[in-house]
């Protein structure tokens, strides 16, 4: 789209020429002679940029300023300054101005001018979004009591600077835990560090961490700053912490004790201002007790413990982060998002989320990807989903083993429990679609939904988050 310019001047040739000059540059350029017609035209359009004469007639330049400021506050204005008005001029930008130029008007000053002047807006505005993108992306959803207690302890937690230890299954919100609590607190314009100790081979994890000297060790090509040293007046967040050898621990635990950090095959000691939020889906308790991990470093590592809840402890999350996620994942994948069917979330709802919040965004974004249509029904989930347990599904892992033939007290309640078992291993084999399932069995669709919500067979709606969300 062509970048529109107006131009306000009330000399005919000053407007005519910078109409020439601007539309041979491609853009669309407007001229109006006085102040008024110039809110006019704002009023009525839109425009990129404004060039403003100081001296008009009427309403002078720096009153047609502040009404445009007004109009819009972002609105880049350029001021054409006259002969003996530049002081004018100064007291322009001081207004708000971007920039300006004076006349007799040099062509290639006033579009050098123009030029910086938009795209400096633009990249303001890249800025905005980038920055709203950023923090968009660590927002936490969920109303779950946990979520709730969660969000309360982050607000509590953040600005103190003290050390926080989270815990949590795989996938539930850790790092996301980590991030809010550096944006809540006084670092937040200091750096987020992420070291995943697990990652790192255990050669070079201490090199990572605190950094080396050139030639400290073989392939040691140059110097290079360790993470503590490049989180200096932010955060360090340590993930995985479990998974760091006794060895590291022990230097870590020095660094933490002393504030300072000694690159590999450095001589002296460098000062840090760090805070360390570490993680772990391991219970440290455990390790210690195995004599995996050290006692003094979890103390000094656990001031502030943090608890993420698995996902199956928080099921009313589940709808609310299934449509986050198809919202996200859509804007990113640049598709309409799509409606979610009540069964696609009854079976939603019934899951075990051994994989929690991770394992939801992953289906969800296969959905997005790969569901034709604009509604995720049931059979467009994977199976996987649907061969979890649902209320009452017969001879479930975990559950009694069905009877002996011979013990079914009659031919109808051996029928029927043939039946149930039947139907569900069809109707898992279908995918969880129900039409499909009935054709299969040959039998009427609406017979079968009789048959297996007799049977407990269909995943209940849980609650009322539900209908609600
Ligand atoms: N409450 C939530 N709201 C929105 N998104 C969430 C929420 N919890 C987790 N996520 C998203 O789920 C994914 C996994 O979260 P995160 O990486 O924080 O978990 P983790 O506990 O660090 O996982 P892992 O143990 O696999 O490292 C991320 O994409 C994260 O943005
Ligand atoms: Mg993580």
């Amino acid at each position: 789209m062509r970048e529109s310019i107006l131009i306000v001047d009330d000399e005919t040739g000053v407007r005519t020429s910078l109409q020439g000059i601007l539309g041979d540059e491609g853009y669309q350029a407007d001229a109006v002679e006085s102040g008024e017609a110039c809110l006019a035209a704002l009023e009525k359009g839109r425009y990129d940029l404004v060039l403003l004469d100081v001296w008009l007639p009427q309403m002078d330049g720096l009153t047609t300023l502040s009404r445009i400021r007004t109009l819009d506050p972002d609105l880049p204005v350029v001021v054409i300054s006259g002969h003996g008005s530049i002081e004018t001029a100064v007291k322009a930008v001081r207004m708000g101005a971007q920039d300006f130029v004076e006349k007799p008007l040099s062509l290639e000053k006033t579009l050098l001018v123009v030029r910086n002047a938009l795209r400096q807006r633009k990249l303001e505005a890249e800025n905005r979004a980038l920055k709203q993108q950023v923090e968009h992306r660590w927002v936490m959803v969920g109303e779950s009591a946990g979520l709730r207690a969660l969000r309360a302890e982050i607000a509590q937690a953040a600005p103190s600077n003290g050390r926080v230890l989270i815990y949590g299954e795989n996938g539930t919100g850790k790092e996301l835990v980590a991030r809010n609590i550096h944006v809540g607190s006084l670092r937040a314009d200091g750096p987020f560090v992420e070291v995943n100790c697990a990652a790192i081979p255990e050669e070079l994890i201490e090199s990572e961490l605190f950094g080396h000297t050139r030639g400290a060790f073989t392939g040691a090509l140059t110097t290079k700053k360790g993470k503590f040293e490049l989180a200096d007046g932010g955060t360090l967040f340590l993930d995985e912490v479990g998974d760091m050898s006794l060895k590291t621990q022990a230097k870590v635990l020095r660094v933490l004790q002393e504030q300072k950090v000694e690159p590999v095959g450095g001589t002296s000691s460098i000062t840090v201002d760090v805070r360390v939020i570490a993680a772990t889906n391991k219970r440290l308790e455990n390790e210690i007790r195995k004599a995996a991990f050290r006692e003094d470093l979890y103390f000094r590592l656990n001031v502030i413990p943090f608890q993420v809840p698995p996902l199956r402890d928080r099921r009313e999350d589940v709808p609310l982060l299934a449509r986050h996620f198809i919202a996200e994942l859509s804007a990113e994948y640049g598709k309409r998002p799509k409606d979610l069917a009540a069964e696609a979330l009854d079976v939603l709802l019934a899951h075990h989320w051994p994989g929690n919040v991770r394992e939801l965004r992953n289906i969800i974004e296969r959905l997005v990807i790969m569901t034709p249509g604009d509604r995720i029904e049931a059979r467009h989930l994977p199976g996987g989903l649907l061969a979890g347990t649902p209320p009452g599904e017969p001879s479930a892992s975990g559950g009694s083993p069905p009877p002996l033939l011979g013990e079914f007290p009659s031919l109808a309640a051996a029928r029927e429990d043939f039946e149930k078992r039947y139907i569900w291993k069809k109707y898992q084999e279908c995918g969880g679609n129900m039409s499909r399932t009935a054709e299969m069995l040959q039998v009427e669709r609406s017979n079968l939904y009789r048959k297996m919500k007799a049977y407990g067979l269909l995943p209940a709606r849980r609650g009322e988050a539900l209908e609600s969300a």
